[in-house]
């Protein structure tokens, strides 16, 4: 079980404990309560388990709470424990039962809509497209030679007996589909945040399926300057007052190609540049797959991780949590 102990997680505990007291309706129930929370397993035990893990600024605060939670419980306990009958009595059905649990959305939707409303914001549109993608969408579209390695099967989810249809590798689809499929004449600007698939082992920080945010933009004399600042801008409102950097790399769907680095410190951890994004601005031939003339118009292009940024956002250990359907991991958000 993962749990980040938190004042609000402390909380959560104490209301649900009180309300289990309140409910049992029996002795034996009462103690499975007891034992829920306060057992050698229980999760108020548990809890305080982890408190020697936390930086030590946080564990005083928090270890008073959670013996102060643990005492008010004991406290409801003793008193529920003498209002209760010691022989069997029929179960009072009119006494009022706890409110249903609520759903509530998941954190990579959270975060998502958090950058997706920074770049409507900014007035770019939002498309989705396909998952299934057309392989040349998705590669020679996008200027990706034939003998690049994302192409090879051990990295490309390819459709069986359709070799023509591939698991989009990235959300940088965005730029042919707007265009293309969707016939909107430039001047445009546009976001996609979607799944995308990789055919790789995973671990903490790898899963074959994430989520990506690529955006394009395509007007008259697009420059450098134009992209630097839209991405300064971004980082801006997401991270305000992170400083960030930016350092020539290589994509082969924009020329020149530029990657973003974050700057993140954590009190009592060391800082670290982070790669958050890749851009640049869009290849001739690319703006060529879109149907257009590169002497007439220009564009800038990104494309970024999204779950590497929510698990840094929420402190998450591992990506493969956000796919786990585990309950007690997303009933903290
Ligand atoms: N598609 C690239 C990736 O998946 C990111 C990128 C998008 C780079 C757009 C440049 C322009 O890493």
């Amino acid at each position: 079980m993962i749990i980040r102990l938190t004042p609000a997680y402390l909380r959560a505990l104490e209301q649900a404990a009180s309300i289990a007291v309140r409910q049992a309706a029996t002795l034996p129930a009462l103690e499975a309560v007891r034992v829920e929370y306060l057992g050698r397993r229980g999760k108020i035990t548990t809890a305080l388990q982890t408190l020697p893990h936390l930086p030590l600024e946080e564990r005083r605060g928090l270890g008073r709470q959670a013996n102060e939670v643990k005492r008010r419980i004991e406290a409801l306990l003793i008193e529920r424990r003498r209002s209760l009958p010691t022989s069997d009595r029929p179960i009072d059905r009119s006494l009022p039962v706890g409110r249903p649990e609520r759903g509530h959305l998941h954190p990579l939707t959270l975060f998502s809509r958090r950058v997706m409303e920074i770049w409507r914001s900014f007035g770019y549109d939002v498309y989705e497209g396909p998952e299934l993608e057309e392989a040349k969408t998705n590669f020679d579209d996008l200027n990706v030679p034939p003998d690049h390695p994302a192409r090879d099967v051990q990295d490309t989810f390819f459709i069986q007996d359709h070799p023509e249809l591939v698991l989009r590798t990235h959300t940088s689809t965005v730029q042919i589909r707007w265009p293309k499929s969707y016939g909107v004449k430039p001047p445009f600007k546009v976001v996609e945040i979607g799944k995308v698939y990789r055919h790789e082992a995973t671990d903490a920080t790898h899963e074959s399926m994430f989520f990506q945010c690529d955006g394009v933009l395509v007007d008259r004399q697009v420059t450098m300057a134009h992209l630097v600042t839209t991405l300064k801008a971004f980082m801006d409102r997401l991270y305000p007052g992170k400083p960030s950097r930016i350092r020539p790399s290589f994509f082969p769907f924009v020329e020149p190609g530029i990657e973003l680095d974050l700057w993140w410190k954590q009190p009592s951890k060391p800082g670290q540049w982070l790669e958050i994004l890749g851009a640049g601005l869009v290849h001739p031939n690319v703006v060529r797959s879109m149907g257009l003339k590169p002497n007439q118009w220009q564009g800038f292009a990104f494309g970024m991780g999204l779950d590497r940024l929510a698990m840094l956002e929420y402190g998450i250990p591992d990506i493969r949590l956000f796919y786990s359907g585990n309950l007690e991991f997303l009933q903290q958000f």
